[in-house]
Formats: structure tokens, sequence, C-alpha cells
């Protein structure tokens, strides 16, 4: 598609645009398809699936033109191809023609910056390489239990209430919190830091201040740890020897922080939505079948936190889907069509179990390297979530829900619950629904002997919470273990080995 110079949009005067509902609303010059004003994106996709194929043109806001990848293997062709296809937006010919001016509502996500998004070749390699080591001496099992604790520390803020929005109390909670201690700042995670980040990315009128509240917290990290390195992911980006300037180490981390920070809430919100809303699913989890790292692999299936990404920009003329491209032409990769194509989805209510090919996080050089670290998040947290309420259940009808849609993506606005009340928790043990019985202060062989008479008991460390009665509805509670399940016996050396592995 080469990009042709459209007059500008419409006319200005709302009367002479087709109404909502008029098939000529939404659209363009061309009669092509203006993705910023379909009231349903995914069904749009589909309309130009059936229209033009795998690779289809569109247009965004301005009337500038964009190809949009709609096939799974035309996705992957194009992001695996760095000889063909860029995320260097510098090429792209509107841009270069002066079609996209500098407000243009995608800006923010298209306009070249020095970082490793946008680099290529050797610039690319010296950037990521960076990151990835950075983010590479990560203990697993150590960031899972780090994960359990946050989350417990976050449902203890709701728990005794009985209900909460799980998107504004949890799901936009728990990555803040990891992603601050993974960095290195684990002061810094309060009800600002998340508020400034959902801010930032939602591009409200305050964005400009909580941009610039993130920025300022990642750039007194960036220097106390030039002065001293720790051995967190800033200490490890400024002493890498690629040799990264102040302003990238702080660029950086501003990518790790808010990429990493806006994936994973989305994706915790629309596992949990998933979890309350489809019993068949629910009920699968509950009986075993499947885990919940399987619940978020489906997920990212069927609604990837990026539906997609903006954008790739074609080096010189080729083929793709069919199309002829030319150099310098923009291509939307994908992601959520991508999911759906039916030649490699034909069904999509078949469970995906097993299968990670789909595109969540995108592919060849520019593949997410923190995938490992978003599903760790979502998985252990929403395990502990469930853990500590089995009985959660949706506070609304279901069609009550409202999600914020942009091109990019797809974000729950609230997912209210209840539950009954529970006490709060120790953040040290184990997430559970019943209060744990706090655990020996000492080590005993043979008998312990008995304190002497009058002596105080020594506490429990850290000191509990006064516990409250709990009451779990009987579908919910876990029955006690029947005698001679073996669910009664005291742990064996498996069950101590998954403690261990668990971390906690
Ligand atoms: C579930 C969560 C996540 C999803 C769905 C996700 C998805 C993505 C996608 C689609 C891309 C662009 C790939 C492309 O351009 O082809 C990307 C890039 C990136 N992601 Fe993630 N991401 C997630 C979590 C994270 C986390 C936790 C981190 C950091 C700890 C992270 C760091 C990055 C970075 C640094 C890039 C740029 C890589 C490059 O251009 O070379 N992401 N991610």
């Amino acid at each position: 598609m080469t990009p042709e110079r459209h007059s500008p949009t419409g006319t200005g005067d709302p009367l002479l645009e087709p109404p909502p509902g008029c098939p000529a609303h939404g659209l363009g010059p061309g009669g092509l398809h203006r993705l910023h004003e379909a009231d349903d994106l995914e069904e749009l996709y589909e309309t130009l699936r059936a229209q033009h194929g795998p690779v289809a043109p569109a247009l965004l806001h301005d009337d500038v033109p964009m190809w949009v990848v709609l096939g799974h293997a035309e996705n992957l062709h194009m992001v695996s191809t760095p000889a063909q296809f860029s995320r260097d937006s510098r090429i792209w010919t509107p841009l270069k023609e002066g079609m996209v001016k500098p407000d243009h509502p995608l800006m923010p996500h298209i306009a070249w910056q020095p970082i490793c998004s946008h680099a290529e070749g050797d610039e690319h390699k010296r950037l990521r390489g960076a990151v990835t080591s950075a983010m590479s001496g990560l203990d697993f099992r150590e960031l899972r239990r780090h994960i359990k604790r946050y989350s417990q520390r976050i449902v203890n803020r709701f728990c005794e209430e009985g209900r909460a929005d799980l998107v504004g109390q949890f799901a936009e909670h728990l990555p803040m919190g990891v992603m601050c201690h993974l960095l290195g700042m684990p002061d810094d995670y309060d009800d600002r830091m998340v508020e400034a980040a959902r801010d930032t990315l939602k591009g409200t009128e305050t964005a400009i201040a909580s941009h610039a509240h993130v920025m300022e917290a990642l750039s007194r990290l960036a220097t106390a740890r030039r002065a001293d390195p720790q051995d967190d992911i800033a200490g490890r980006l400024v002493t890498h020897a690629a040799g990264l300037s102040d302003d990238e180490v702080r660029e950086h981390l501003r990518v790790v922080l808010l990429a990493a920070y806006e994936a994973t809430v989305n994706l915790i919100g629309n596992v949990l939505r998933v979890v309350l809303t489809d019993p068949g699913f629910r009920a699968q989890l509950n009986g075993g079948q499947m885990t919940v790292p399987e619940a978020v692999e489906q997920s990212l299936w069927d609604e990837p936190p990026f539906s997609t990404v903006l954008a790739y920009f074609a080096k010189q003329e080729t083929e793709l889907g069919g199309r002829r491209i030319r150099a310098g032409d923009g291509l939307l990769l994908g992601i959520a069509p991508g999911n759906v194509d039916p030649r490699i989805r034909p069904d999509l209510d078949a469970s995906m179990m097993g299968n990670r090919a789909h595109l969540a996080f995108g592919g060849g050089p520019h593949e997410c390297p923190g995938q490992d670290i978003g599903r760790a998040i979502a998985d252990a947290g929403i395990d502990a979530l469930l853990m500590r309420l089995p009985d959660v259940r949706l506070d609304c009808d279901e069609d009550e829900l409202r999600w914020r849609s942009s091109i990019a993506s797809r974000h729950l606005v609230e997912l209210p619950v209840r539950f009954e009340p529970r006490a709060q928790q120790d953040i040290m043990q184990q997430p559970s629904h019943t209060p744990v019985p706090a655990p020996r202060d000492t080590w005993h062989v043979g008998i312990p002997k008995p304190a002497p008479h009058g002596a105080p008991r020594m506490p429990a460390y850290p000191p509990q919470p006064e516990p409250v009665p709990v009451t779990v509805p009987a579908t919910a509670a876990a029955p006690p273990p029947a005698p001679g399940t073996g669910q009664d016996r005291p742990r064996g050396a498996w069950q101590r080995f998954l403690l261990w592995w668990r971390g906690y």
C-alpha cells in the first residue's frame, strides 16, 4: 500500500459525516476502514480478513495508511525477517512526508526513541544485550516467593472487607510491587507510583506530572546504582559491558517498568475475569484438570495483553500474504487477530493447553525478553489470590463489565467481587483460606520439655494478627482431608520438596 496523499480526514462538519450504524461510518478515503473508529476491533479484523486475506490495508487517525497483518504465519514471518522489516519508524513514508504530525495520537507508540524496542542490528544487540543480561540473573524460585509475599500483602489490604475491585486493588498493584522490587527500588512501590504508571499509560491530563514522578524515581535509582552497584536489574544494567550512558540506563529502566506493568496488569485482569465468569474454566481449575499457568497461557491466546504492536516498517519493496509492500510502508503486528487465525485455530473453543505458539510476546529479535517474569507474576499472584479467597465471586452482571480499548491494547476497567470477610495473614506464610498454625519456634528431637510453670510462651514471629472466625461456603471450602486418603498424613518428602520449590 503506497501511502497516498489523502485529503484531511472528513469534513469537520458532524452533520456531513456518516452517522454510526451507517455502512459508510468508519470508512475513509478509498473505502478503507478507520481502525480508531471501530466499535469492535475484533469484529473489524474479521471483516478485513474476509475482504482482503491475511494482510489488509486500513487507516489510522488522520487517515494515515497502515497494513494490518492478520495471519499468524505472516506476523511470524514479519517479526523474524529483520532484513525486510524494521521497528525504526524513521523510515516510515507518511512520517517522512509530514503526513503524521508530532501530535498524532499514536506518536507515543510510534515515535523513534533511542531504546532497544526501536533499535536495529548492532545497536539493538548492544542495548537488548544489556537488558536481557540484567534480567537473566534472576532466581525464579526466589522471585515466586516474593510474588507470593506481595500478593499476601495486597490481599491483606482488602480481605476483611468482603468485597474488592480486583483490577484497581489487585491487578494494578501486584506487578508494580514486584517490578519495583526487581529493579532495586522496593521503597518506591506505593499507591502514588501505581497511580502514576496508570496515568502515564492512559494519557490523562495529569499524565505529564505522573510521568515525571516515575522518571524521578528511576533517575534516583540509576544515580544510586552508579555510585554503589547492587545485585538487582538497575545495578546489573549500569555495570554491563555495553557501557550504557545515564540516559540509556534511565530509558531502559522506564521501558522495562512500564512494558512489564501494563502487560502484566492486563494479563492478571483477563485471567481473573475468565475464572469469575466461566464456570467451566473455574471447575477445571478447581478440579485440577487445568493449572493456573495453563489458564494464563490460554488467556495469552484468547486475550493477549497487547492486541497489536505499532509498528513494523518495510525496509525494501517486498511481498507479504500475497500483497505488494513498498519500502517505507507501515505494518501493524496483529497479535490478537493472528492468535485467532482460522488457519491455525479452526475451532476457537478448543483448548490450547500445552501450545505456546501464540503471538502475545511478539517474536524474532524483538521478542519480549521479560515473558517468564510476566508469566510468573500472573500465575503465582493469581494462585495466591485464589488460595486466600476460594469463594471469590463476581459482584455485578457480566455484561456490566467495561473495557478501555485502543488499537494497542484492551484494559478491563473494574472487576468487582465479593467473598467472605477474612482475617489478614502473615505475609511470610503460605497463602491459605484458613489461618495457618504458627510455626514451632524450635525443633525438638524426642519429647519437648514442658515450659517451666508460669513461664510465658514464646510469641510466633512475626506477630500474627488476631484471627477472626472464617466462614467458607460449603461449595468453595476445601473439605477436611478424609481419613485414609493420605491427605491427613504428616507432610512427606515430596510435599516438603514442593514447599521448598514453590518458595513458601
Ligand atoms: C505478560 C506480560 C508481557 C507481555 C504480554 C509482553 C509483550 C511484549 C511484546 C508484544 C513486545 C514487543 C515484541 C515485538 O516488538 O515484536 C515486548 C517487548 C518487550 N518487553 Fe514485554 N511483555 C510482557 C512482560 C514483560 C516484562 C515482565 C518485562 C520486563 C521485566 C518486559 C520487557 C520487555 C522489553 C524490554 C521489550 C523490548 C524488547 C526489544 O525490543 O528487544 N515485558 N513485550
